[in-house]
């Protein structure tokens, strides 16, 4: 598990596009992985800077979303659908069949749960898979408590998830309790995973991820167990940090270079 601890917001939205560009650059039919919430805006704003001003090329790369409201038709200002389209899809140039989101309106849950999962299986896998992390260590929507073995599944929200995400509906009753989400071990079949976090809010959360034990009550923990995993974090992310973890020292070139590129 690699640690980059970077100045703030803006530094880590940058460093995270940066990571996604060079794996579509390498490999421009990637299958990426990716999370919604207030963490990511900044990383999908430079992506369409980076597709506008640069060419960055999205018509092979597949998308795979990690969660979904359940209850929450596309069209729905709340829903992670809408979300996509509005802050990275329509800037872009994916073609929609490449777009992979969990329905969160299927009449038959289950069902919806295993295609979803056999729809990552039969492309490929999770080349980079992005993620968020829950102020209680959550990942995609894998409250405390998800089994470790868990694949593509409907989840019960805990009251914290509720309250946090309740600044993007009229009210805290309207967000529903339940959602789909992959599953801790669809996420770790993933080649590389990037969790970035941002904030005095997540510091506990990112100090129990890195440092603490492994457990189901910390889902984020399970990353340490991941051979290919990278955490930018801000300052304020990274305040309860103590630095048993191997911390990712950029030379001075690749500072030379990071300056260049943005
Ligand atoms: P946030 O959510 O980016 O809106 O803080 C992250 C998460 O809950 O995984």
């Amino acid at each position: 598990m690699k640690v980059k601890i970077v100045e703030d917001y803006a530094e880590m939205s940058r460093d995270a596009a940066e990571v996604v560009a060079a794996m579509v650059r390498q490999k421009p039919n990637a299958i990426l992985g990716l999370a919604t919430g207030s963490t990511p805006l900044g990383m999908y704003q430079k992506l369409v800077q980076l597709h506008r001003e640069e060419g960055l090329d999205f018509s092979r790369v597949i998308t795979f979303n990690l969660d979904e409201y359940y209850g929450l038709a596309p069209d729905h200002p709340a829903s992670y659908h809408y979300y996509m389209w509005e802050n990275l899809f329509r800037h872009i140039n994916i073609r929609p069949e490449n777009i992979h989101i969990p329905d969160g309106t299927a009449a038959d849950v289950e069902k919806e749960c295993k295609n979803y999962e056999a729809r990552i299986r039969k492309a490929g896998y999770i080349d980079l898979q992005v993620l968020g992390i829950g102020a209680n260590g959550h990942i995609g929507f894998n409250e405390p408590g998800t089994d470790f073995g868990s694949e593509t599944h409907l989840i019960e929200l805990t009251e914290t998830t509720i309250q946090a995400n309740a600044r993007f509906f009229a009210s805290e009753k309207d967000v529903p309790r339940q959602a789909l989400s992959m599953g801790i071990k669809s996420i770790m079949r993933s080649r590389h995973i990037l969790l970035l976090a941002s904030g005095e809010a997540k510091a506990e959360a990112v100090a129990a991820a890195v440092e603490g034990p492994v457990t189901q009550m910390v889902p984020a923990s399970i990353l340490q167990l991941h051979p290919d995993v990278t955490f930018i974090v801000d300052q304020a992310a990274a305040q309860y940090l103590t630095g048993s973890f191997d911390v990712l020292l950029q030379n001075e070139k690749n500072a030379e270079y990071d300056k260049a590129n943005r």
